[in-house]
């Protein structure tokens, strides 16, 4: 049976019709304006309605980059979507012939890394998510762990710099402001800005502004020394709140998604050295692994259609 699942980002709408092995038979992709949720609804319904045609289709599940209730219908708060008390499902439902289901983003790529992807051999997984903000999930003895309120693994909100930089969700000094991909820019900017090893970034941007993610991404690649001390300053804050997230959490794995991801093994190094230098009972407590998502850029898609079929058939 298949279901569809929709992934709504900081910058982009992921769709894919996926079977229920977690393939991808069809998909497509919108770029987002974040200010817009009736456009963004309005791009939702016409992905849906065009992915679902011809087929037998029992339910979509909607990845959310925001705090989502325990009903999982509403979205409360978007930190970098304009979404406040959004009744997305109720909305959507409204529109479409099919059962909707609202998850969040980072919550269902975790979940699909844990069913067929990076997590598969683990009862207790991490994930958190680098794009646009830092997004989080917690499978913890097998089961995606959702909280009271259903906010649980907001982990992109961790604090981890007192009185630090503002963040979107209204608090100060929260993880995504020092560990996502807009912080790996804000990072980069400023190595431009000063001179020495950020004169490959500042070549980069010349003429134009703003280094993008895509200039970042390439002389990283290119072994670029100011790109790789920047996506070094990232790693080294992941991999603090890494260490803080055992104490509580006590994970076998932490896996990586989200763009910045695709910078592989460059960025869990300094993730897994900051981890190790700030373990509680460092020495004797085991080691965790860290991983790269293998379902990539997918996993939100894959995650938020298995979530919405195994809704349906639980209820
Ligand atoms: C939001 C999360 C989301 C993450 C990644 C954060 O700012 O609070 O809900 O999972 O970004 O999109
Ligand atoms: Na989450
Ligand atoms: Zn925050």
């Amino acid at each position: 049976m298949h279901a569809i699942g929709i992934d709504i980002g900081g910058t982009k709408i992921a769709a894919a019709l996926v079977d229920e092995f977690g393939t991808i038979i069809r998909s497509d992709r919108r770029p987002t304006t974040a200010s817009d949720p009736r456009g963004i609804e309005d791009a939702v319904v016409e992905m849906i309605t065009g992915l679902a045609e011809g087929e037998e289709v029992v339910a979509a599940g909607i990845a959310a980059a925001g705090f989502i209730d325990a009903a999982q219908s509403v979205v409360y708060y978007g930190p970098n979507v304009n979404w406040r008390h959004e009744p997305l499902r109720a909305t959507l439902e409204a529109r479409l012939d099919m059962p909707i289901l609202i998850e969040n983003d980072a919550n269902a790529a975790g979940w699909a890394e844990f069913c067929f992807g990076a997590g598969q051999m683990y009862s207790d997984m991490v994930m958190l998510t680098i794009g646009t903000g830092v997004g989080g999930a917690i499978i913890s003895e097998n089961r995606l762990f959702r909280g009271g309120f259903g906010c649980a693994a907001e982990l992109g909100h961790l604090r981890i710099v007192p009185n630090g930089r503002s963040c979107g969700c209204g608090a100060q000094g929260c993880i995504e402001q020092y560990g996502s991909g807009r912080a790996l820019l804000r990072i980069a900017n400023e190595l431009a800005d000063a001179g020495g090893i950020g004169q490959g970034l500042a070549a980069a941007r010349k003429g134009k502004g703003k280094l993008t993610g895509k200039d970042v991404g390439r002389l990283i690649q290119d072994g670029d020394n100011g790109a790789l001390a920047a996506l070094r300053q990232l790693g080294s804050s992941l991999g603090q709140a890494c260490a803080s997230l055992s104490a509580v959490l006590d994970p076998q794995i932490f896996v990586f998604g989200g763009g910045v991801a695709d910078a592989g093994d460059l960025l869990l190094e300094p993730i897994r050295a900051a981890y190790l230098e700030n373990l509680p009972a460092r020495g004797y407590h085991p080691e965790a692994e860290f991983a790269i998502a293998q379902l990539v850029n997918d996993a939100g898609v894959v995650g938020a259609a298995d979530l919405a079929r195994k809704h349906v058939f639980t209820k």
